[in-house]
């Protein structure tokens, strides 16, 4: 799991470099995220080589990976400890002034607070009112304790000891854990449809808006799962769905391409899914020139494109697991019996039978789903969003490959 553990300026701060090494004995990766005050408590060179990461406090660090964003997003825990007063009124407000700012308003982990302050401070009504704030928000806390305080007094307000802090993130990582039922799997999906040129200007393409496929990619590695994603004409809105660090984006254009990056992604991976329409046919020669009316209608000679699904199945690795597409405009009976002939045909272990027509399949937010598996019979039937559909995907490919 990953966990980010923001770090802000109150003497417990040395604290957490046990809370640090704890998490890290666990075995999970942390990153953290001090806040300048931080720094002053506990310096930069003790952070990075306890958490075995960079440490920064600004956004305007590696700045290419988005970092002030992409911490949060990969982030399956947001720790923040010590929390100082001056902390929960920044979050309580939204500010985003430091890279522990966006990186809390960037994530979806649940997120955890040690509260550490002086009693008077944490009985004013302002932090009252901003540690109710968070909690609405669904913000975990842990502690404050009553106990000794620096400067002699004592009374709540008092950080957790790490091992409380601790024990209380791994309660809110469990339920994550349960989720990241792919965690380990190297996944190579497919995505979009192929455009096969015509001349420098004209190709021949298919309706396949490539959501499908990022949904499958998305939910691969929202389950633990990393993916390699061979996205074929996808427009920029439905992609970046994927841009995220577990994703590793290949572009590919044409069939012949799309084979190129998905021979190479299935190399690494333990489960394939060609979720992507690919163009049966190219045409035998495109033209360097742009074709034009003068000299008359054109005759395209096509030829057959490799079969990069059936490639991939026969070269399959042990072990791996090898899912197909099936784009019918057949219903019933009829549908069931082509899907099986396409399965034997391209020696898959589960086939995905997916309706379309001019009003269904593709470009739509729902779909319907009916996979086949390796003794041709449906093990799943779904009908949802692209995501619900994936999600059922997933799961067939994971019952498939038995309990690991
Ligand atoms: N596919 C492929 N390479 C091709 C054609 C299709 O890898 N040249 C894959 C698709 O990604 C999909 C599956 O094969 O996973 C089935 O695609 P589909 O277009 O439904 O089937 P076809 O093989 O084109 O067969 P048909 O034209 O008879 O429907």
């Amino acid at each position: 799991m990953v966990i980010v553990v923001g770090v802000t300026g109150g003497i417990a701060a040395y604290k957490v470099v046990h809370l640090v090494r704890l998490f890290i004995a666990d075995g999970h990766e942390v990153h953290v995220v001090p806040t300048d005050d931080a720094l002053r408590f506990v310096g930069l060179p003790t952070w990075e080589a306890i958490s075995r990461h960079p440490v920064t406090t600004s956004v305007h660090d590696d700045v290419p990976r988005v970092r002030h964003v992409a911490l949060g997003q990969k982030a399956d825990l947001v720790v923040v400890a010590p929390a100082t007063a001056n902390t929960i009124a920044s979050m309580a407000a939204g500010l985003a002034d430091d890279l522990l700012g966006t990186t809390l308003l960037a994530t979806t982990a649940p997120v955890l607070i040690a509260p550490a302050m002086h009693t008077e401070m944490w009985h004013h009504a302002a932090t009252r009112a901003n540690v109710a704030t968070l909690r609405s928000r669904g913000v975990h806390l842990v502690g404050p304790d009553d106990g000794p305080l620096t400067g002699g007094d004592s009374g709540p307000g008092r950080m957790s000891e790490p091992e409380a802090i601790h024990a209380t993130a791994l309660d809110l990582l469990r339920p994550r854990e349960l989720q990241h039922d792919l965690a380990g799997l190297t996944f190579a999906v497919s995505a979009g449809g192929t455009r096969e040129p015509i001349d420098p200007v004209r190709f021949i393409g298919n309706r396949s808006s490539g959501r499908q496929g990022v949904a499958l990619a998305v939910a691969a590695a929202d389950r633990g799962a990393r993916v390699l994603l061979a996205a074929a004409n996808i427009e920029a809105d439905v992609l970046r769905e994927a841009d995220r660090p577990d994703i590793e984006i290949t572009r590919a254009g044409s069939a012949a391409e799309l084979g190129t990056v998905m021979r190479r992604a299935a190399a690494e991976a333990d489960v394939v899914i060609m979720a992507a329409a690919v163009a049966d046919y190219r045409v035998a020669e495109a033209s360097e020139q742009k074709l034009t009316k003068e000299s008359g209608p054109p005759v395209l000679t096509l030829v057959e494109n490799e079969d990069i699904l059936a490639g991939l199945a026969r070269q399959r690795r042990p072990g791996q697991t090898v899912v197909g597409f099936a784009a019918e405009t057949a219903t019933g009976d009829e549908l069931l019996e082509r899907g099986r002939r396409k399965r034997r045909r391209k020696g898959v272990d589960l086939l995905a039978i997916n309706e379309v027509g001019w009003t269904k399949g593709f470009e739509a937010a729902e779909n319907r789903l009916l996979v086949l598996g390796a003794d041709d019979e449906v093990v799943t039937e779904t009908a949802g969003s692209k995501r619900e559909v994936a999600d059922r995907l997933l799961d067939a490919v994971r019952n498939a490959r038995g309990v690991e």
